[in-house]
């Protein structure tokens, strides 16, 4: 089975490849790595070249435009990354046959529901992203139609061992500041990606041979939380795991108390009830959390004043 990962330098993308079986069901998995040195998602032509080049079965679509903020001001370029590519991936897709795993966002959705998400809930994004997010999901529906050959995964606040994300950013600021500030009034789910990851490679595992019915699926860690909270979970595990001696004290703010350019839903925690088919998230955040921690402290990080 042939598997094309794009975006592979990103956090997911490491994660996903990192995890990938030798072997799904008895059958040997051919692994492509593709980054941003062998193609720039900016250009379709590069982008459909690819599909055609390589044929594969699946294309895990990892990358993305991710800068939230930056994303309000370059509109062309994230238009390009998180609607276009996916478009002509899509198209590209249709006529070699291939299946396309595509990762959304929470941030799709406008955080007024109060309740977590349903995939078919109506969306409404507030930022740039989450616009652009949105409109690649559109595009990949409106190019398959009827055809059983997507599946699109949303997720919320990605954290891992691997690149950027919060937690790597917290450990780093805990560390070197005295105190720090912390967002308390916007919610959802951390997800690691490494649970991410293992999910991504079951549901391969279960819609490799019978083509399932295309769909928008919903993947988090279990529970719901503040970047506060995230925050306390990570300074509280990271002393346990020596990885911090004397962390920050960490003060909770209001949305409106950082300056920022993105407007973000207050409440984006994703409904995870109609996955059971494909896959189930069976880890709390906060056992990710320490995984992820333990994970770094193996490494032997160490982060200390
Ligand atoms: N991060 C989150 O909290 C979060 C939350 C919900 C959903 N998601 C979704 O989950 C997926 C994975 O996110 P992530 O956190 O792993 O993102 P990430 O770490 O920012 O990785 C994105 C990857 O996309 C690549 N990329 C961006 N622009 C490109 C371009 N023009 N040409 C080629 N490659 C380009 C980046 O390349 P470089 O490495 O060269 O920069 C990077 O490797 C994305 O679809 C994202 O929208 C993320």
């Amino acid at each position: 089975m042939k598997v094309l990962i794009v975006g592979a330098n990103g956090q997911l993308g490491q994660a996903i490849c990192f995890y990938a079986p030798s072997k799904i069901g008895g059958e040997n998995l051919y692994i492509t790595l593709v980054n941003r040195s062998q193609l720039d998602l900016c250009s379709p032509e590069k982008c459909n070249e690819l599909v055609l080049f390589h044929r594969p079965d699946f294309l895990i679509n990892t990358a993305a435009y991710t800068n939230v903020e930056l994303a309000e001001k370059e509109i062309e370029k994230a238009t390009l990354v998180n609607t276009i590519a996916p478009k002509v991936f899509s198209k590209a897709l249709k006529i070699t046959g291939g299946k396309l795993i595509h990762f959304s966002t929470d941030y799709v959705f406008d955080g007024l529901k109060n309740q977590p998400y349903k995939p078919n809930d109506e969306k409404n994004p507030l930022n740039i992203y989450g616009k652009t997010k949105s409109e690649g999901e559109d595009q990949i529906i409106k190019i398959f139609g009827s055809l059983n050959q997507y599946f699109i995964i949303r997720t919320s606040w990605l954290i891992g061992p691997f690149g950027e994300n919060f937690l790597i950013k917290m450990l780093n600021l805990l560390h070197k500041k005295d105190r720090i500030k912390v967002i308390s009034d916007q919610f959802s789910a951390p997800t690691s990606t490494t649970t991410l990851a293992n999910a991504c490679w079951s549901l391969i595992a279960t819609i490799r041979g019978s083509c399932k019915q295309s769909q928008i699926c919903h993947f988090s860690d279990l529970g719901i939380a503040s970047w506060y909270d995230i925050a306390n979970c990570i300074s509280e595990y990271a002393i346990d795991l020596k990885l911090l001696s004397e962390p920050a004290f960490i003060e909770p703010i209001k949305t409106y108390e950082y300056p920022s350019n993105a407007m973000r839903p207050r409440f984006s925690a994703l409904d995870l009830s109609d996955n059971k088919n494909y896959f189930q998230s069976t880890v709390y955040w906060r056992h990710s959390i320490r995984n992820i921690l333990k994970c770094l402290s193996e490494k032997q990080v160490i982060y200390g004043k």
